[in-house]
C-alpha cells in the first residue's frame, strides 16, 4: 500500500461456477480508508463479494466492542443486523408473539435477539430437525410448518411473523398463522413477484412491511445490546481460501450450515 492506493486480494467466481484468486488496486479518496478483511460471514448472496479488504469512507465505519470476539461480530452485522432493525424499527414489543419462520443465519439470530428482547418466540420451521436448539436459542414454540399448508389447530396467532426462509412463501397460508393488526416482515430474497391476497390481508388489517438496509446506529446498537445479552451466533468456520469458500458454499448449499459460515484469514483460526 502507497500513500494513495491500495492492492489486496480478491476471489472472483467463473460462469461455471468456479472460484479464482486474483488482485485489484484501489485508489484511496478523500477521506478514504482501507479495512483489511480477516474474516467474513457468509451468506448465499457473498458469492461474488469475497475480498481480503475493502475501501470505505471514513465516516461509515464503526468499531467493534472489545467484548466481542470478532468471529461472532462478523454474523451480526450482516444477518444480525437485518433481523435486528425489523425487531427495533416496527414497533415490536418485550411480550410479543414474534413468529421467525425459516431457521437459518438470519433466523437463528432472529430467534435469539427476540428471545433476549423478552419477546415469546415461536419457530416455523420445514422440519423437526431443529426444534432443540431453537428452544436453546430461547424460543417458546417450534412449529414443523410447510408453506400451503395449514398450521395445528391450537396454533396461536402470531403479533408478527418474520420471513428468514430462503424460498417464498404462499401468503395465504400465513393468514390463519397471524393475528387481526399483525405484521409480516419478508426478508427472504427472491425475484418472482409474491402472490398476495391483498383483500384479506387487508379485512384483517396485517400489513406487510418491506425494511431497508440497516444503519450505522442499527448496527451499533446492535452490537451494544449483544455484548449486554451476551448474544452469540453459532457458527461453522472455514478457511478463507479457494477451498475453504467453496466448502463453505457447498455446506450452505447442501443445507447443513449451523447456522452461518464465517471465512476466517490464516492464522486467527479458532
Ligand atoms: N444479510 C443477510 O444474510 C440477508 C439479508 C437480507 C436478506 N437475506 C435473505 O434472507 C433469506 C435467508 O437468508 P439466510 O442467510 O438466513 O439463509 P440460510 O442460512 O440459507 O437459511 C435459510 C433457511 O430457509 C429455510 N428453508 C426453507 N425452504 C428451504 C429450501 N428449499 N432450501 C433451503 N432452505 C430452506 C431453512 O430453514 P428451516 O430448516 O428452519 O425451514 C433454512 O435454514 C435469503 O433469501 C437471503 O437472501 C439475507
Amino acid at each position: 500500500m502507497n500513500n494513495m492506493s491500495v492492492t489486496y486480494k480478491i476471489f472472483r467466481g467463473t460462469p461455471e461456477g468456479r472460484i479464482f484468486a486474483a488482485e485489484t488496486t484501489q485508489a484511496l479518496g478523500h477521506n478514504q480508508v482501507f479495512i483489511e478483511t480477516l474474516l467474513s460471514g457468509l451468506c448465499g448472496t457473498d458469492q461474488h463479494h469475497l475480498r481480503h479488504g475493502a475501501v470505505w469512507d471514513a465516516n461509515c465505519v464503526y468499531p467493534i466492542p472489545d467484548e466481542l470476539d470478532s468471529v461472532s461480530a462478523a454474523p451480526l452485522m450482516c444477518a444480525g443486523a437485518t433481523v435486528w432493525s425489523v425487531l427495533t424499527r416496527f414497533r415490536i414489543c418485550p411480550k410479543d408473539r414474534v413468529g421467525v419462520m425459516g431457521k437459518g443465519g438470519l433466523g437463528h439470530l432472529a430467534i435469539k435477539l427476540a428471545a433476549a428482547m423478552g419477546c415469546e418466540v415461536v419457530t416455523l420451521s420445514g422440519s423437526e430437525s431443529k426444534r432443540q436448539e431453537a428452544i436453546k436459542f430461547g424460543a417458546s414454540e417450534y412449529h414443523v410448518f410447510s408453506s400451503g399448508s395449514p398450521p395445528s389447530k391450537d396454533f396461536k396467532p402470531l403479533k408478527h411473523l418474520l420471513l428468514c426462509g430462503n424460498v417464498d412463501v404462499d401468503y395465504s397460508s400465513l393468514l390463519p398463522l397471524i393475528d387481526s393488526c399483525g405484521s409480516v416482515h419478508p426478508l427472504t430474497a427472491t425475484f418472482e413477484p409474491s402472490g398476495i391476497p391483498t383483500l384479506q390481508f387487508a379485512f384483517k388489517g396485517i400489513r406487510i412491511q418491506g425494511s431497508h438496509v440497516a444503519s450505522r446506529d442499527d448496527i451499533r446498537s446492535l452490537l451494544e445490546f449483544a455484548v449486554q445479552k451476551k448474544i452469540v451466533p453459532n457458527v461453522i468456520t472455514f478457511p478463507l481460501t479457494i477451498d475453504g469458500i467453496e466448502g463453505a458454499m457447498q455446506t450452505l448449499r447442501d443445507g447443513n450450515m449451523r447456522y452461518r459460515g464465517v471465512l476466517v484469514r490464516k492464522g486467527l483460526e479458532v
